[in-house]
């Protein structure tokens, strides 16, 4: 089982401060995202920043698109990202006018969706989704456990790379030892730490630990 990758999301609400973070922290990730929050602040210019500051990385745009996915994809790929991100109640139009831009469309799965709609998913070709545990279910009490491990594993087994995240910390990770998750995107894990650089490499130790190099 290979090692999942490491998502640092830059949810800031300004460019400097992504900018201080990412300096920090973007040769420890595997992949950096320029956050929901980011993409809504400073968009174009968070995402041509970040790509001239990391020609080779990964760079994901959460724009966790509705609609106008051709002209959103396009507009994120031109700026320099790789990947980008839709809500899953996207129509399935939306999805494939933004995956023809992207080298990936990564579906964010927030609230209600179902199986159904993921089969349709894989059946025009998406290959990633994100399982979300969203900032406001967590604020509201809600916790990691059984009920999304059973989710996770599922979609894997319908053959998509699962990506994890929301509210992650370090002690997470050991509850979806055995699982193959593709990715876990930490946020506020990193970047709200005294040390940015050190809580990224602890993950990645704690990564390293649980399914090896
Ligand atoms: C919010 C997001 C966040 O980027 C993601 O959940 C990671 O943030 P955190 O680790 O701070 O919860 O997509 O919509």
């Amino acid at each position: 089982m290979s090692r999942p990758k490491l998502q640092i999301a830059l949810d800031h609400n300004d460019l400097e401060q992504a900018l201080a973070d990412v300096f920090q922290v973007g040769d420890i990730v595997d992949i950096i995202e320029i956050g929901t929050i980011l993409c809504l602040q400073e968009g174009r210019k968070a995402i041509s920043c970040i790509r001239s500051m990391f020609p080779r990385k990964t760079i994901v745009a959460d724009t966790k698109c509705a609609d106008a996915g051709g002209t959103v994809a396009k507009n994120v790929t031109d700026a320099g990202a790789d990947f980008m991100t839709v809500i899953c109640c996207a129509t399935l139009p939306t999805m494939e006018a933004a995956q023809k831009e992207v080298k990936a469309l990564q579906v964010e799965l927030y609230g209600d969706w179902t199986y159904e709609q993921a089969a349709e998913w894989r059946r025009i070709g998406i290959q990633q989704v994100i399982y979300h545990q969203s900032r406001d279910a967590l604020l509201s009490g809600e916790t990691w456990g059984e009920r999304d491990l059973t989710k996770v594993k599922k979609l894997i087994e319908m053959g998509f790379a699962v990506s994890v995240t929301g509210g992650l910390n370090v002690e997470t990770l050991k509850l979806f030892a055995g699982i193959e998750v593709e990715t876990f995107i930490a946020g506020r894990g990193i970047s709200s730490a005294d040390d940015p650089a050190k809580a990224a490499n602890d993950f990645k130790q704690e990564m390293i630990r649980i399914w090896g190099e």
